[in-house]
């Protein structure tokens, strides 16, 4: 089953709605660069949904970073999945690493909030990904398909054939190193063969898995022409229109 490539920017917690707006008119004065037969998104904060939603190119959706699993209720600061999903967010990361480091977020949370995602219409972008000691350790593998199972536990088989896995070796988040594009294409094919005995065949063909981690315009081909990796989850180099261009160039 072909899959639509998918070209994804998390913006963490970068750019005020100003910057988001002129980021928005830049990429869509340029809009004809982005190559058709690619789905294009940006997760951004919170504040600046709204303006991308409405100024962003038809074809590049919005996404958020993080939501709170319940429908609402006395939860100071927090999001529902149905605020997000009434105004066209498309995609929500759940399980980031650094969600899961810096806020201590658990396998369990991160499963409530796939499941409140997808349940919400949206489709839910679950992160995975080892730490250095583990990769040194040689677990890699046991690690990445343990949160993918954890992640992905009491979704239907039509919501995982909808979803996003995306697989972020922690130790190559904002560090200039990546994984290659083989041992890269190695995980995601586990990843796929674990969905396959959870989910059945159909679902594991139609899931799309992303490369994350020091993803630049000069290295993006790489990942994306394995067979098992169909786009990028990108951070720094997704926060200027320029370089987000020269990926979606490389995608051709
Ligand atoms: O979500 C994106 C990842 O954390 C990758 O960030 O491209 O800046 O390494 P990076």
């Amino acid at each position: 089953m072909a899959r639509t490539p998918l070209l994804m920017g998390n913006w963490k917690m970068y750019k005020t709605v100003a910057e988001a707006r002129s980021f928005a008119e830049s990429l869509g004065q340029q809009s004809a660069a982005l190559v058709d037969g690619v789905e294009y998104a940006i997760c951004a904060p919170y504040t600046s949904l709204h303006v991308l939603r409405v100024m962003l190119p038809a074809n590049v959706k919005v996404g958020a970073q993080n939501v709170y699993p319940q429908k609402e209720g006395a939860y100071t600061g927090e999001i529902a999945p149905g605020m997000l999903a009434e105004f066209g967010t498309r995609f929500v990361l759940a399980g980031h690493s650094e969600r899961r480091m810096l806020f201590n977020e658990s396998d369990q949370m991160v499963n409530h909030k796939v499941r409140a995602i997808a349940e919400a219409g949206m489709i839910p972008v679950l992160c995975v990904g080892e730490n250095s000691s583990q990769k040194q350790d040689g677990i890699t593998k046991e690690v990445v398909t343990g949160q993918v199972q954890q992640g992905l536990d009491g979704l239907s088989q039509e919501q995982v054939a909808q979803a996003v896995i995306a697989y972020e070796p922690v130790w190559a988040i904002g560090s200039g190193k990546t994984a290659t594009p083989e041992d890269a294409q190695y995980v995601a094919s586990e990843i796929r063969a674990l969905v396959a005995d959870l989910f059945g065949a159909e679902a594991a063909a139609s899931v799309r898995i992303l490369y994350g981690g020091s993803v630049k315009p000069d290295n993006i081909a790489s990942f994306v022409r394995e067979a098992d990796i169909d786009g990028a989850l990108v951070g720094g180099a997704s926060l200027e229109p320029s370089s987000f261009v020269e990926m979606a160039q490389a995608l051709k």
